[in-house]
């Protein structure tokens, strides 16, 4: 068997409005559309997906939090209906999707080697969180290809957010190794929103454009600078940055997955390609792909 390999990554956030505005037919609530930029952001990303043809796509959210350790999805076939708790006016979600559980167990055993607390979720009435439902949905609303879900175990919140991330950088590097040992193509999905300052009321048309806007002016600089360097390719200069846009734009990507998912491609210095931004209820997201095939540090399909 080939070695297995990392063919990309995607920062991937998953404001359950951009579902809502695509109006896919597993979702109830009915809208007229909305957050145009990021869903069409979407679609460059979605295309770009298919051209690499993978055989997993690994995800790790915000919004399944596991405060004892680093959680698995381990059920070959899961089914329900995802609502977010925030918005479940907008996300009500009948999902259907394969798990990839060997390589999941992989990564578990991986880590623990590694000295992170994990375990595998072998409940079969399971419902995925949200945020894994809508990354994975504007990703590939084909859902036909396998998954490996990990959990957000939050240490960032209540460690040091060194000692945190520094726990996200090793659930990372035994992710990497899981995929190598697998013989998998594998692209890694980030579902992280950048400034999270976030309106306090929701427009009375949750939709109504006309409304939407960075709800922080210092959020939205500090958005427009960490793009630019990771446009750049400037990835040491962004992870030194890290604490203080954390600190002061309330960044989502404190939950880990931005970490894991660098630390897991080996924090290359490669330029990102950026499918798009747009705020949601006033936060900061941005679709960006690093394309590691296109960089010659992967194998074509
Ligand atoms: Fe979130």
């Amino acid at each position: 068997m080939a070695d297995g390999q990392i063919i990309a990554g995607y920062l991937a956030p998953h404001p359950p409005h951009l579902v809502y505005g695509e109006n896919p037919p597993q979702n109830e609530p009915r809208s007229k559309g909305g957050w145009e930029q990021l869903r069409w952001a979407y679609e460059r990303a979605r295309a770009t997906l298919d051209e690499l043809k993978p055989d997993v796509l690994l995800v790790h959210s915000p919004h399944w939090i596991t405060q004892q350790g680093h959680h698995f999805l381990g059920v070959d076939h899961l089914s329900g209906k995802s609502v977010d708790p925030i918005f479940p006016n907008l996300f009500r979600y009948s999902f259907e999707l394969e798990v990839d559980v060997e390589l999941a167990e992989a990564c578990c055993a991986e880590a623990r080697e590694l000295g992170l607390t994990t375990k595998m979720m072998r409940n079969p009435n399971f419902r995925v969180d949200y945020g894994t439902i809508t990354t994975l949905h504007m990703m590939r609303p084909q859902w036909d290809i396998p998954v490996v879900g990990l959990s957000a175990n939050n240490s960032p919140y209540y460690l040091k957010l060194d000692e945190g991330m520094e726990e996200m950088d090793r659930l990372g590097k035994a992710t990497a190794t899981a995929i190598k040992k697998s013989g998998r193509r594998a692209v890694l999905l980030a579902s992280n929103t950048l400034c999270h300052w976030h309106f306090h009321e929701e427009p009375e048309i949750p939709e109504d454009m006309s409304k939407e806007h960075p709800q922080d002016y210092a959020g939205y600089l500090w958005d427009m600078r960490i793009i630019d360097l990771l446009r750049q390719g400037k990835t040491d200069e962004v992870f030194g940055l890290l604490p203080d846009f954390i600190q002061d734009a309330f960044a989502e990507i404190k939950s880990g997955a931005f970490t894991w998912m660098f630390a897991a491609m080996g924090y290359p210095n490669l330029p990102a390609e950026l499918h798009g931004y747009g705020t949601v209820i006033g936060t900061g997201n941005a679709v960006m792909e690093w394309n590691l095939v296109k960089a010659g540090m992967a194998q074509a399909a």
